[in-house]
């Protein structure tokens, strides 16, 4: 293949890739997509902490070996590097979509709904909409706190059981953490079960299942993300 029908091919495929997106279903694949990988990655972070039962010694360890991933094939923090660059990517699709959404949305209806589903259905939305920005805002916060310190009055580099047990230890950090993981919950509730919807799932008979693998995971995930506050708070972790 020539230099030219090459680029014209790479063309023909990104300008497929950006009509795709532009659509509402597009935006509605990519939120899917991203979201689940943002899920993933949530879910592996709870289980990753449970190691804060084990001591300080099992959890320092944990963090150590996040951050020498691939070493020595890659430098030292290299793989963890590349993981926070795609997170923020799929964390920037994931938010440009719900935002692109939201404003196909209203333009396509700028006079309010008064069928009961319909409202429920923007209740929900709308739920998600704020939820987002709680945990938007929580991870700057979370990331000022446990991972650069600038957050975090008593801060030891490279001792991430330290740094969790007085952080959480003062009441309205460990609220904070509360509140916002709540709403984590609420948001991977609503996130998994509309999931199905985007894909076409959304016969009745799928109904049950749907809402109970929802229920499911993110009762997993918040009941292990609450558990670490309330564990410092009450002295079980220590
Ligand atoms: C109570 C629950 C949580 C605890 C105890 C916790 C604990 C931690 C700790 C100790 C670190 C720092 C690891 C290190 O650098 O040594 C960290 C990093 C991080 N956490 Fe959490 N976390 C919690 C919930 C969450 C939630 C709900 C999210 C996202 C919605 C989140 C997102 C992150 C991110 C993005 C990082 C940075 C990872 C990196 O790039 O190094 N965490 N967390």
């Amino acid at each position: 293949m020539s230099a030219a029908a090459a680029i014209r091919e790479v063309n023909s495929k990104m300008t497929w890739a950006g009509n795709f997106y532009r659509s509402a279903i597009g935006k509605k694949a990519v939120m899917a997509a991203t979201g689940v990988i943002l899920f993933g990655w949530i879910f592996l972070h709870m289980v990753g902490n449970l190691k804060l039962y084990m001591g300080a010694v099992h959890l320092n360890e944990y963090a150590h070996w996040l951050r020498a991933l691939g070493a020595p094939a890659m430098p030292e923090t290299g793989a963890l590097w590349l993981m926070r660059i795609f997170l923020l990517v799929c964390v920037v699709f994931h938010i440009h979509a719900a935002v692109m959404l939201t404003k196909m949305n209203r333009e396509a209806r700028p006079v309010g709904y008064r069928d009961r589903d319909y409202l429920a259905a923007s209740y929900a939305s709308r739920t998600m909409r704020w939820g987002g920005v709680i945990i938007l805002l929580f991870v700057i916060y979370h990331l000022l706190h446990l991972t650069t310190g600038q957050a975090h009055p008593n801060f030891i580099q490279d001792d991430a059981y330290s740094n969790v047990v007085t952080g959480l230890r003062v009441w309205w950090v460990a609220a904070v953490y509360i509140i916002a993981n709540l709403a984590l919950g609420f948001h991977l509730y609503h996130g998994l079960w509309s999931m199905f919807a985007s894909v076409g799932w959304v016969h009745p008979k799928y109904n049950s299942w749907r809402r109970t693998f929802a229920t499911t995971f993110a009762v997993i995930i918040t009941a292990g993300n609450l558990s670490f506050p309330l564990a410092v708070l009450t002295g079980i972790v220590r």
